[in-house]
């Protein structure tokens, strides 16, 4: 693992379009509502090293496609962008994650909620009851209030 760094968190630019849809893509997270204007992004001195947007369905924020280079990991990074986006958005902030990684988010106050509690707004109920029933959809939704 690398030396803790120091890095800057910023608002994305165009320009920028390109490298989240590649870091997206490369930890095959949801390809939907990837527009740089809804995303924070890290910076070393030299490149972006991690990312994370709020998604808006309506009235509901989610936050969403966070991902750190695999080099920069368990330095904080992720932990300083998921802040970042929870200082611009506010709460209700609500999340959808694979059950393996509950527990990192966990660690920063999000909590999982039982189906009967996700808004329709993020997930319709028709697409929810797919994603459970036929496509046995092993992810959570969680939630931090405050
Ligand atoms: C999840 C991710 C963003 C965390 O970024 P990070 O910069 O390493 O996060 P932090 O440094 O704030 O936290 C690291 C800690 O979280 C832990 N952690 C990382 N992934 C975890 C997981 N899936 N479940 C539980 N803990 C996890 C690390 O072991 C580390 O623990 P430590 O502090 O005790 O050493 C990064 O691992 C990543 O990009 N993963 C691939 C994409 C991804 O899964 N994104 C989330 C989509 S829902």
């Amino acid at each position: 693992m690398r030396e803790p760094s120091p890095y800057s968190i910023r608002r994305a630019v165009e320009s920028d379009q390109p490298v989240i849809r590649r870091l997206v893509r490369s930890e095959c997270l949801n390809p939907r509502d990837v527009h740089w204007q809804n995303f924070l992004v890290v910076e070393d001195e030299s490149r972006i090293i991690g990312i994370g947007q709020i998604r808006l369905h309506g009235t509901v924020k989610e936050l969403g496609s966070l991902v750190v280079l695999p080099e920069y990991r368990g330095q904080g990074v992720g932990g300083a962008l998921i802040s970042a986006l929870e200082m611009q958005a506010g709460y209700p902030l609500y999340l959808m994650c694979r059950n393996d990684r509950v527990s990192y988010y966990q660690r920063f106050g999000y909590v999982v909620l039982s189906d009967a509690h996700i808004p329709p707004a993020m997930i319709p109920r028709r697409v929810l009851w797919i994603a459970r029933h036929l496509l046995r959809g092993q992810f959570a939704v969680m939630l931090k209030v405050a």
